[in-house]
Protein backbone atom coordinates (compact mmCIF):
# COMPACT_ATOMS: atom_id res chain seq x y z
CA UNK A 1 0.00 0.00 0.00
CA UNK A 2 1.28 3.55 -0.87
CA UNK A 3 -0.04 6.75 1.33
CA UNK A 4 1.07 10.62 1.38
CA UNK A 5 2.20 11.15 4.80
CA UNK A 6 3.09 14.57 5.69
CA UNK A 7 3.99 15.44 2.15
CA UNK A 8 5.95 12.30 0.90
CA UNK A 9 5.06 8.71 -0.16
CA UNK A 10 5.32 6.24 1.85
CA UNK A 11 5.26 2.77 0.58
CA UNK A 12 4.48 -0.09 3.29
CA UNK A 13 2.76 -3.71 3.46
CA UNK A 14 2.28 -6.73 5.53
CA UNK A 15 0.04 -5.37 7.92
CA UNK A 16 -3.21 -7.20 8.95
CA UNK A 17 -6.46 -6.16 8.04
CA UNK A 18 -6.79 -4.64 11.70
CA UNK A 19 -4.07 -2.64 11.84
CA UNK A 20 -4.39 0.81 12.41
CA UNK A 21 -2.70 4.39 11.67
CA UNK A 22 -2.06 5.17 15.31
CA UNK A 23 0.61 1.47 15.58
CA UNK A 24 1.81 2.54 12.24
CA UNK A 25 3.10 5.91 13.21
CA UNK A 26 4.43 5.35 16.48
CA UNK A 27 6.56 1.98 15.21
CA UNK A 28 7.63 4.47 12.65
CA UNK A 29 8.63 7.56 15.18
CA UNK A 30 6.08 9.86 14.86
CA UNK A 31 5.15 9.56 18.23
CA UNK A 32 3.33 13.10 18.88
CA UNK A 33 -0.03 11.27 18.59
CA UNK A 34 -0.71 9.24 21.48
CA UNK A 35 -2.45 6.33 22.56
CA UNK A 36 -5.00 7.46 25.35
CA UNK A 37 -7.95 5.27 25.02
CA UNK A 38 -7.20 3.38 21.77
CA UNK A 39 -11.53 3.35 21.77
CA UNK A 40 -12.18 6.92 20.27
CA UNK A 41 -13.25 8.53 23.32
CA UNK A 42 -9.98 11.04 24.05
CA UNK A 43 -8.88 12.26 20.43
CA UNK A 44 -5.27 11.95 21.89
CA UNK A 45 -3.99 10.30 18.63
CA UNK A 46 -5.98 12.93 16.61
CA UNK A 47 -4.65 13.13 12.68
CA UNK A 48 -6.08 14.98 9.17
CA UNK A 49 -7.18 13.29 6.67
CA UNK A 50 -7.04 15.35 3.15
CA UNK A 51 -11.28 14.70 2.35
CA UNK A 52 -13.47 15.35 -0.06
CA UNK A 53 -15.73 15.21 -3.10
CA UNK A 54 -15.48 16.73 -6.08
CA UNK A 55 -13.91 20.41 -6.13
CA UNK A 56 -11.94 21.33 -3.19
CA UNK A 57 -10.75 19.55 -0.19
CA UNK A 58 -11.38 20.16 3.52
CA UNK A 59 -8.88 18.57 6.72
CA UNK A 60 -10.75 16.26 8.54
CA UNK A 61 -9.30 15.60 11.99
CA UNK A 62 -9.91 11.66 12.42
CA UNK A 63 -8.94 9.66 15.44
CA UNK A 64 -6.00 7.15 13.85
CA UNK A 65 -6.57 4.52 16.82
CA UNK A 66 -9.52 4.19 14.83
CA UNK A 67 -8.40 4.69 11.15
CA UNK A 68 -7.37 1.32 9.42
CA UNK A 69 -4.31 1.66 8.02
CA UNK A 70 -5.40 -0.60 4.93
CA UNK A 71 -8.17 2.11 4.10
CA UNK A 72 -5.34 4.96 3.83
CA UNK A 73 -4.06 3.41 0.06
CA UNK A 74 -4.28 6.60 -1.67
CA UNK A 75 -4.90 8.79 0.63
CA UNK A 76 -3.31 11.95 2.36
CA UNK A 77 -2.55 12.30 6.09
CA UNK A 78 -0.79 14.59 8.06
CA UNK A 79 0.15 14.64 11.35
CA UNK A 80 1.04 16.83 14.46
CA UNK A 81 4.45 16.53 13.38
CA UNK A 82 4.32 17.85 10.08
CA UNK A 83 1.88 20.60 11.11
CA UNK A 84 5.04 23.26 11.81
CA UNK A 85 6.89 24.22 9.06
CA UNK A 86 11.15 24.40 9.67
CA UNK A 87 10.67 24.54 13.14
CA UNK A 88 7.99 27.33 13.31
CA UNK A 89 4.82 26.40 14.88
CA UNK A 90 1.68 26.64 12.73
CA UNK A 91 -0.63 29.27 13.85
CA UNK A 92 -3.05 26.67 16.17
CA UNK A 93 0.06 25.30 17.81
CA UNK A 94 1.25 28.61 19.03
CA UNK A 95 -2.22 29.79 20.03
CA UNK A 96 -2.01 27.11 22.32
CA UNK A 97 1.46 27.05 23.61
CA UNK A 98 1.26 30.58 24.34
CA UNK A 99 -1.72 30.95 25.84
CA UNK A 100 -1.05 28.23 28.41
CA UNK A 101 -3.56 25.52 26.52
CA UNK A 102 -1.44 22.57 27.40
CA UNK A 103 0.56 21.54 30.57
CA UNK A 104 1.64 17.71 30.55
CA UNK A 105 1.19 18.10 26.70
CA UNK A 106 -0.59 14.26 26.56
CA UNK A 107 -3.27 15.79 24.89
CA UNK A 108 -2.02 18.57 23.31
CA UNK A 109 -1.38 17.48 19.81
CA UNK A 110 -4.58 16.27 19.25
CA UNK A 111 -5.82 19.35 20.31
CA UNK A 112 -3.85 21.06 17.77
CA UNK A 113 -4.89 18.89 15.21
CA UNK A 114 -8.56 19.44 15.84
CA UNK A 115 -8.03 23.11 15.85
CA UNK A 116 -5.92 22.83 12.77
CA UNK A 117 -8.72 21.35 11.17
CA UNK A 118 -11.26 23.85 11.92
CA UNK A 119 -8.36 27.12 11.13
CA UNK A 120 -8.58 25.89 7.69
CA UNK A 121 -12.02 25.24 7.27
CA UNK A 122 -12.84 26.61 3.51
CA UNK A 123 -16.32 27.44 4.44
CA UNK A 124 -15.14 29.31 8.03
CA UNK A 125 -15.98 33.01 7.54
CA UNK A 126 -15.82 34.03 11.71
CA UNK A 127 -13.97 32.90 14.56
CA UNK A 128 -12.91 29.37 14.82
CA UNK A 129 -15.45 27.43 16.59
CA UNK A 130 -13.95 25.96 19.65
CA UNK A 131 -17.05 22.82 19.59
CA UNK A 132 -14.39 21.36 16.62
CA UNK A 133 -11.85 20.27 19.77
CA UNK A 134 -15.11 18.17 21.37
CA UNK A 135 -14.02 15.03 20.85
CA UNK A 136 -10.18 16.03 22.83
CA UNK A 137 -10.40 15.53 26.49
CA UNK A 138 -7.67 17.27 28.83
CA UNK A 139 -7.19 16.06 32.31
CA UNK A 140 -4.73 19.00 33.80
CA UNK A 141 -5.30 22.19 31.72
CA UNK A 142 -8.77 22.97 31.74
CA UNK A 143 -10.58 24.12 28.88
CA UNK A 144 -11.14 27.95 28.96
CA UNK A 145 -7.33 28.55 27.90
CA UNK A 146 -7.79 25.87 25.06
CA UNK A 147 -10.95 27.79 24.09
CA UNK A 148 -9.45 31.12 24.00
CA UNK A 149 -6.76 30.10 21.49
CA UNK A 150 -9.55 28.66 19.73
CA UNK A 151 -11.02 32.32 20.05
CA UNK A 152 -7.88 34.01 19.18
CA UNK A 153 -7.18 32.85 16.10
CA UNK A 154 -7.85 35.10 12.85
CA UNK A 155 -8.42 33.81 8.85
CA UNK A 156 -5.79 31.09 7.54
CA UNK A 157 -3.18 32.16 5.55
CA UNK A 158 -2.47 31.73 1.82
CA UNK A 159 -0.08 28.80 2.42
CA UNK A 160 0.55 25.50 1.08
CA UNK A 161 -1.71 24.14 3.24
CA UNK A 162 -4.85 26.37 2.68
CA UNK A 163 -3.13 26.17 -1.32
CA UNK A 164 -3.78 22.15 -1.38
CA UNK A 165 -7.80 22.71 -0.59
CA UNK A 166 -8.30 23.78 -3.73
CA UNK A 167 -7.40 20.42 -5.48
CA UNK A 168 -9.32 17.46 -4.99
CA UNK A 169 -9.01 15.34 -2.42
CA UNK A 170 -7.21 11.35 -3.30
CA UNK A 171 -10.20 9.37 -4.80
CA UNK A 172 -10.50 6.13 -3.02
CA UNK A 173 -9.93 3.66 -5.38
CA UNK A 174 -10.18 0.38 -5.74
CA UNK A 175 -7.34 -1.82 -3.37
CA UNK A 176 -7.11 -5.23 -3.12
CA UNK A 177 -4.91 -6.99 -0.36
CA UNK A 178 -5.80 -10.91 0.95
CA UNK A 179 -6.90 -9.40 3.72
CA UNK A 180 -8.48 -6.23 2.72
CA UNK A 181 -10.92 -5.38 -0.32
CA UNK A 182 -11.82 -1.59 -1.61
CA UNK A 183 -14.30 -2.17 -4.05
CA UNK A 184 -15.37 0.70 -6.13
CA UNK A 185 -19.10 -0.28 -7.58
CA UNK A 186 -21.70 -1.94 -5.74
CA UNK A 187 -22.08 -5.04 -8.15
CA UNK A 188 -17.66 -5.45 -7.30
CA UNK A 189 -18.32 -5.46 -3.52
CA UNK A 190 -21.59 -7.47 -3.28
CA UNK A 191 -19.21 -10.01 -5.63
CA UNK A 192 -16.60 -9.85 -3.28
CA UNK A 193 -19.15 -10.68 0.05
CA UNK A 194 -20.39 -13.49 -2.13
CA UNK A 195 -16.91 -14.83 -2.55
CA UNK A 196 -16.02 -14.53 0.52
CA UNK A 197 -18.75 -15.66 2.72
CA UNK A 198 -16.32 -15.00 6.15
CA UNK A 199 -15.66 -11.55 5.12
CA UNK A 200 -16.72 -8.63 7.47
CA UNK A 201 -18.05 -5.30 5.82
CA UNK A 202 -16.26 -2.43 7.23
CA UNK A 203 -17.49 1.38 6.71
CA UNK A 204 -15.52 4.08 9.24
CA UNK A 205 -14.50 1.56 11.51
CA UNK A 206 -15.96 3.35 14.60
CA UNK A 207 -17.55 0.62 16.20
CA UNK A 208 -15.09 -2.13 14.17
CA UNK A 209 -11.74 -1.03 15.27
CA UNK A 210 -12.80 -0.64 18.78
CA UNK A 211 -13.95 -4.54 18.72
CA UNK A 212 -10.57 -4.93 17.58
CA UNK A 213 -8.77 -2.84 19.76
CA UNK A 214 -10.06 -3.58 23.09
CA UNK A 215 -11.62 -6.96 22.58
CA UNK A 216 -9.09 -8.28 20.39
CA UNK A 217 -11.34 -9.51 17.66
CA UNK A 218 -9.82 -10.58 13.93
CA UNK A 219 -11.28 -11.13 10.55
CA UNK A 220 -9.94 -12.73 8.04
CA UNK A 221 -10.93 -10.20 5.25
CA UNK A 222 -12.63 -6.83 5.80
CA UNK A 223 -14.28 -5.48 2.88
CA UNK A 224 -14.47 -1.75 2.91
CA UNK A 225 -17.66 0.12 1.44
CA UNK A 226 -15.50 3.91 1.60
CA UNK A 227 -15.14 3.52 -1.79
CA UNK A 228 -18.27 2.19 -3.12
CA UNK A 229 -19.24 5.32 -5.21
CA UNK A 230 -23.64 4.30 -5.23
CA UNK A 231 -23.20 4.61 -1.27
CA UNK A 232 -21.86 7.92 -1.04
CA UNK A 233 -24.57 9.70 -2.37
CA UNK A 234 -26.89 12.40 -1.48
CA UNK A 235 -30.15 12.98 -2.80
CA UNK A 236 -33.57 14.92 -2.14
CA UNK A 237 -36.78 14.95 -4.79
CA UNK A 238 -40.20 16.19 -3.54
CA UNK A 239 -40.96 12.63 -2.09
CA UNK A 240 -37.82 11.67 -0.53
CA UNK A 241 -34.53 12.41 0.97
CA UNK A 242 -32.17 9.03 0.24
CA UNK A 243 -28.96 8.95 1.95
CA UNK A 244 -25.95 6.99 0.80
CA UNK A 245 -25.14 4.38 3.43
CA UNK A 246 -21.32 4.75 3.55
CA UNK A 247 -21.91 8.53 3.79
CA UNK A 248 -20.27 10.01 6.94
CA UNK A 249 -22.50 11.47 9.57
CA UNK A 250 -19.70 14.81 8.49
CA UNK A 251 -20.63 14.05 5.01
CA UNK A 252 -24.47 14.15 5.53
CA UNK A 253 -24.76 17.02 7.37
CA UNK A 254 -22.73 18.94 4.90
CA UNK A 255 -25.09 17.86 2.35
CA UNK A 256 -28.24 17.89 3.32
CA UNK A 257 -28.05 21.91 3.98
CA UNK A 258 -32.63 22.18 4.42
CA UNK A 259 -32.38 19.59 7.16
CA UNK A 260 -34.91 20.83 10.25
CA UNK A 261 -33.17 22.09 13.36
CA UNK A 262 -33.58 19.30 15.43
CA UNK A 263 -31.71 17.15 13.00
CA UNK A 264 -28.82 19.59 12.64
CA UNK A 265 -29.03 19.69 16.35
CA UNK A 266 -29.20 15.69 16.23
CA UNK A 267 -25.98 15.51 14.86
CA UNK A 268 -23.99 17.72 16.99
CA UNK A 269 -25.34 15.19 20.19
CA UNK A 270 -23.98 12.09 18.10
CA UNK A 271 -20.05 11.50 19.44
CA UNK A 272 -17.43 14.50 18.79
CA UNK A 273 -16.46 15.88 15.69
CA UNK A 274 -13.88 13.47 15.42
CA UNK A 275 -15.58 10.18 15.01
CA UNK A 276 -18.74 12.32 13.21
CA UNK A 277 -15.80 12.51 10.51
CA UNK A 278 -15.47 8.65 10.10
CA UNK A 279 -18.92 7.49 11.03
CA UNK A 280 -21.74 6.67 8.81
CA UNK A 281 -25.57 5.94 8.68
CA UNK A 282 -24.99 2.27 7.53
CA UNK A 283 -22.88 1.25 9.95
CA UNK A 284 -24.40 2.73 12.80
CA UNK A 285 -27.91 0.95 12.14
CA UNK A 286 -25.80 -2.26 10.98
CA UNK A 287 -24.62 -2.28 14.46
CA UNK A 288 -28.25 -2.82 15.74
CA UNK A 289 -27.17 -1.07 18.55
CA UNK A 290 -30.39 -0.35 21.18
CA UNK A 291 -28.82 2.63 21.55
CA UNK A 292 -27.41 3.90 18.85
CA UNK A 293 -28.83 7.24 17.55
CA UNK A 294 -29.64 7.67 14.57
CA UNK A 295 -32.58 4.51 14.88
CA UNK A 296 -34.81 6.81 17.22
CA UNK A 297 -34.89 9.77 14.70
CA UNK A 298 -35.34 7.72 11.75
CA UNK A 299 -37.30 5.55 13.20
CA UNK A 300 -39.80 8.66 13.89
CA UNK A 301 -39.13 9.64 10.31
CA UNK A 302 -40.64 6.68 9.25
CA UNK A 303 -37.54 5.72 6.92
CA UNK A 304 -36.76 2.85 4.86
CA UNK A 305 -33.87 0.90 4.82
CA UNK A 306 -32.82 0.54 0.77
CA UNK A 307 -30.88 -3.22 0.74
CA UNK A 308 -28.46 -4.31 -1.67
CA UNK A 309 -28.44 -8.05 -2.14
CA UNK A 310 -26.84 -10.62 -4.78
CA UNK A 311 -30.40 -11.12 -6.22
CA UNK A 312 -31.37 -7.24 -6.52
CA UNK A 313 -32.45 -4.57 -4.39
CA UNK A 314 -34.64 -4.44 -1.94
CA UNK A 315 -36.15 -2.21 0.84
CA UNK A 316 -37.44 -2.63 4.60
CA UNK A 317 -39.51 -0.22 6.37
CA UNK A 318 -36.60 0.64 9.44
CA UNK A 319 -39.45 -0.35 11.71
CA UNK A 320 -38.90 -4.25 10.68
CA UNK A 321 -35.16 -4.05 9.93
CA UNK A 322 -34.38 -5.04 14.06
CA UNK A 323 -35.03 -8.24 14.37
CA UNK A 324 -33.23 -9.18 18.10
CA UNK A 325 -30.14 -8.38 20.00
CA UNK A 326 -28.28 -6.94 17.39
CA UNK A 327 -29.55 -8.56 14.43
CA UNK A 328 -30.83 -7.23 11.59
CA UNK A 329 -32.96 -8.36 8.72
CA UNK A 330 -29.88 -8.27 6.75
CA UNK A 331 -29.37 -11.84 5.05
CA UNK A 332 -25.63 -12.88 4.48
CA UNK A 333 -24.05 -11.27 1.73
CA UNK A 334 -26.73 -8.53 2.13
CA UNK A 335 -25.27 -5.04 2.83
CA UNK A 336 -27.06 -1.62 2.90
CA UNK A 337 -27.24 0.72 0.33
CA UNK A 338 -28.83 4.11 1.18
CA UNK A 339 -31.38 5.27 3.86
CA UNK A 340 -35.08 6.57 2.21
CA UNK A 341 -36.95 9.00 4.85
CA UNK A 342 -40.17 10.04 2.58
CA UNK A 343 -41.83 13.59 2.93
CA UNK A 344 -43.25 15.58 3.96
CA UNK A 345 -41.06 15.72 6.78
CA UNK A 346 -43.63 15.71 10.06
CA UNK A 347 -44.90 19.49 10.77
CA UNK A 348 -43.51 18.44 14.58
CA UNK A 349 -40.60 16.43 15.00
CA UNK A 350 -38.30 16.33 18.15
CA UNK A 351 -35.46 14.40 19.20
CA UNK A 352 -34.28 13.74 23.05
CA UNK A 353 -30.82 12.46 23.97
CA UNK A 354 -30.57 11.89 27.69
CA UNK A 355 -27.24 11.05 29.07
CA UNK A 356 -24.75 11.31 31.29
CA UNK A 357 -23.16 14.24 29.73
CA UNK A 358 -24.45 16.91 27.10
CA UNK A 359 -22.06 15.87 24.62
CA UNK A 360 -19.69 12.92 23.60
CA UNK A 361 -22.02 10.18 25.07
CA UNK A 362 -23.93 7.32 25.03
CA UNK A 363 -27.41 7.50 25.50
CA UNK A 364 -28.91 6.38 28.23
CA UNK A 365 -32.74 6.86 26.33
CA UNK A 366 -33.16 8.46 23.38
CA UNK A 367 -36.66 9.41 22.07
CA UNK A 368 -37.58 10.86 19.11
CA UNK A 369 -41.12 11.82 18.28
CA UNK A 370 -43.09 12.96 15.33
CA UNK A 371 -47.09 14.60 15.14
CA UNK A 372 -49.09 15.70 12.45
CA UNK A 373 -52.45 17.24 13.04
CA UNK A 374 -55.09 18.70 10.77
CA UNK A 375 -56.65 21.83 10.34
CA UNK A 376 -58.80 21.25 13.60
CA UNK A 377 -55.77 20.42 15.75
CA UNK A 378 -56.81 16.50 15.33
CA UNK A 379 -53.24 14.00 15.56
CA UNK A 380 -53.47 12.71 11.88
CA UNK A 381 -50.10 10.67 12.60
CA UNK A 382 -48.27 10.22 15.85
CA UNK A 383 -44.94 8.51 15.92
CA UNK A 384 -42.81 7.74 19.55
CA UNK A 385 -38.72 5.33 18.82
CA UNK A 386 -36.74 4.88 21.64
CA UNK A 387 -33.44 3.49 22.26
CA UNK A 388 -32.13 2.42 25.30
CA UNK A 389 -35.42 0.74 26.65
CA UNK A 390 -35.69 -2.62 25.08
CA UNK A 391 -32.84 -4.86 23.22
CA UNK A 392 -33.58 -3.26 19.94
CA UNK A 393 -34.33 0.81 18.83
CA UNK A 394 -38.59 0.55 18.71
CA UNK A 395 -41.32 2.19 17.46
CA UNK A 396 -44.14 2.06 20.05
CA UNK A 397 -46.88 1.70 17.69
CA UNK A 398 -49.33 2.18 21.20
CA UNK A 399 -48.26 5.60 20.93
CA UNK A 400 -49.80 6.44 17.69
CA UNK A 401 -53.21 4.10 18.59
CA UNK A 402 -53.55 6.05 21.87
CA UNK A 403 -53.18 9.47 19.93
CA UNK A 404 -55.02 9.34 16.38
CA UNK A 405 -58.01 11.95 16.31
CA UNK A 406 -57.12 13.80 19.29
CA UNK A 407 -55.58 17.51 19.81
CA UNK A 408 -52.51 17.39 20.92
CA UNK A 409 -52.78 18.63 24.50
CA UNK A 410 -52.17 17.29 28.47
CA UNK A 411 -54.53 14.89 27.97
CA UNK A 412 -53.28 13.83 25.27
CA UNK A 413 -50.00 13.01 26.24
CA UNK A 414 -51.03 11.12 29.49
CA UNK A 415 -52.96 8.64 27.26
CA UNK A 416 -49.62 8.57 25.42
CA UNK A 417 -47.33 8.03 28.65
CA UNK A 418 -49.58 5.58 29.57
CA UNK A 419 -49.72 3.66 26.31
CA UNK A 420 -45.77 3.86 26.15
CA UNK A 421 -44.94 2.19 29.31
CA UNK A 422 -47.08 -0.72 28.94
CA UNK A 423 -45.09 -1.74 25.44
CA UNK A 424 -41.70 -1.18 26.68
CA UNK A 425 -38.86 -3.34 28.41
CA UNK A 426 -35.79 -1.69 29.62
CA UNK A 427 -33.22 -2.77 31.33
CA UNK A 428 -31.10 -1.43 34.29
CA UNK A 429 -27.43 -0.78 34.23
CA UNK A 430 -24.95 1.53 35.23
CA UNK A 431 -26.28 3.94 32.71
CA UNK A 432 -29.57 3.90 34.79
CA UNK A 433 -31.97 1.62 36.81
CA UNK A 434 -35.24 0.56 34.62
CA UNK A 435 -37.83 2.65 36.56
CA UNK A 436 -35.32 5.24 35.73
CA UNK A 437 -35.44 4.84 31.73
CA UNK A 438 -39.06 4.52 32.08
CA UNK A 439 -39.45 7.69 33.72
CA UNK A 440 -37.27 9.61 31.14
CA UNK A 441 -39.30 7.97 28.35
CA UNK A 442 -42.47 8.78 29.80
CA UNK A 443 -41.46 12.50 30.84
CA UNK A 444 -39.89 13.36 27.44
CA UNK A 445 -43.49 12.55 25.87
CA UNK A 446 -44.46 15.63 28.21
CA UNK A 447 -41.23 18.04 27.29
CA UNK A 448 -41.90 17.05 23.42
CA UNK A 449 -45.39 18.89 24.59
CA UNK A 450 -44.20 21.69 26.30
CA UNK A 451 -41.82 22.76 23.17
CA UNK A 452 -44.38 22.11 20.50
CA UNK A 453 -46.83 24.15 22.42
CA UNK A 454 -44.40 26.88 23.05
CA UNK A 455 -42.96 26.96 19.43
CA UNK A 456 -46.25 27.17 17.81
CA UNK A 457 -47.29 30.30 20.47
CA UNK A 458 -44.19 31.87 19.36
C1 LIG B 1 -16.12 7.43 21.00
C2 LIG B 1 -17.35 6.95 20.31
C3 LIG B 1 -18.53 7.65 20.48
C4 LIG B 1 -19.69 7.19 19.86
N1 LIG B 1 -20.83 7.90 20.07
C5 LIG B 1 -21.97 7.48 19.49
C6 LIG B 1 -23.16 8.22 19.69
O1 LIG B 1 -23.19 9.28 20.33
N2 LIG B 1 -24.30 7.73 19.13
C7 LIG B 1 -24.30 6.58 18.39
O2 LIG B 1 -25.35 6.18 17.91
N3 LIG B 1 -23.17 5.88 18.15
C8 LIG B 1 -22.00 6.31 18.69
N4 LIG B 1 -20.85 5.60 18.46
C9 LIG B 1 -20.89 4.38 17.66
C10 LIG B 1 -20.40 4.53 16.20
O3 LIG B 1 -19.68 5.69 15.98
C11 LIG B 1 -21.54 4.46 15.24
O4 LIG B 1 -22.26 3.26 15.40
C12 LIG B 1 -21.13 4.62 13.77
O5 LIG B 1 -22.20 5.22 13.10
C13 LIG B 1 -20.74 3.33 13.07
O6 LIG B 1 -20.44 3.62 11.72
P1 LIG B 1 -19.08 3.16 11.06
O7 LIG B 1 -19.11 3.62 9.65
O8 LIG B 1 -17.91 3.61 11.84
O9 LIG B 1 -19.24 1.59 11.15
P2 LIG B 1 -18.13 0.45 11.19
O10 LIG B 1 -17.43 0.46 12.49
O11 LIG B 1 -17.30 0.49 9.97
O12 LIG B 1 -19.09 -0.82 11.11
C14 LIG B 1 -19.98 -1.10 12.17
C15 LIG B 1 -20.76 -2.37 11.80
O13 LIG B 1 -21.62 -2.13 10.71
C16 LIG B 1 -21.34 -3.00 9.62
N5 LIG B 1 -21.54 -2.17 8.42
C17 LIG B 1 -20.96 -0.98 8.14
N6 LIG B 1 -21.49 -0.47 7.01
C18 LIG B 1 -22.42 -1.35 6.57
C19 LIG B 1 -23.31 -1.38 5.46
N7 LIG B 1 -23.37 -0.38 4.56
N8 LIG B 1 -24.13 -2.44 5.32
C20 LIG B 1 -24.10 -3.46 6.23
N9 LIG B 1 -23.27 -3.50 7.30
C21 LIG B 1 -22.45 -2.45 7.47
C22 LIG B 1 -19.93 -3.51 9.85
O14 LIG B 1 -19.75 -4.80 9.33
C23 LIG B 1 -19.87 -3.53 11.37
O15 LIG B 1 -20.47 -4.70 11.85
C24 LIG B 1 -19.66 6.04 19.05
C25 LIG B 1 -18.46 5.36 18.85
C26 LIG B 1 -17.32 5.80 19.47
C27 LIG B 1 -16.03 5.06 19.23
S1 LIG C 1 -6.46 6.97 21.68
FE1 LIG C 1 -8.19 7.94 22.55
S2 LIG C 1 -9.28 8.55 20.78
FE2 LIG C 1 -7.65 7.43 19.97
S1 LIG D 1 -2.32 19.02 29.16
FE1 LIG D 1 -2.31 17.22 30.35
S2 LIG D 1 -4.03 16.10 29.63
FE2 LIG D 1 -4.17 18.00 28.64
Amino acid sequence: MEFQLNGRSVRTGGFPAHATLLDYLRNNGLTGAKEGCAEGECGACAVLAVAGDGGGSRYRAVNSCLLLLHSLDGQEVHTVEGLACDGVLSEPQRAIAEGGGSQCGYCTPGFAVSLFAEYYRPDRTGLCDPHAMGGNLCRCTGYRPLRDAALSLGAAPDDGFRERLDRPAPAMSAYSTPCFERPESLDACIALLAANPDARIVAGATDLAVEANLRGRRWPKLVSVEGVRELKTFSETADAIEIGAALTLAEIEERWTDAPAVVRSWFTLFASPLIRNRATLGGNLATASPVGDAAPLLLALDAEVRIAAPSGARSVALRDFFQSYRKTALAPGELIAAIRIPKPLPARLAFYKAAKRVMDDISTVAAAFAIDTDTDGRITSARAAYGGVAETPVLVSAFERALLGRPWNPSAVRAAQDAVAGMLTPLSDHRGSAAYRLAVAQSLIEKCWWETREAEAA
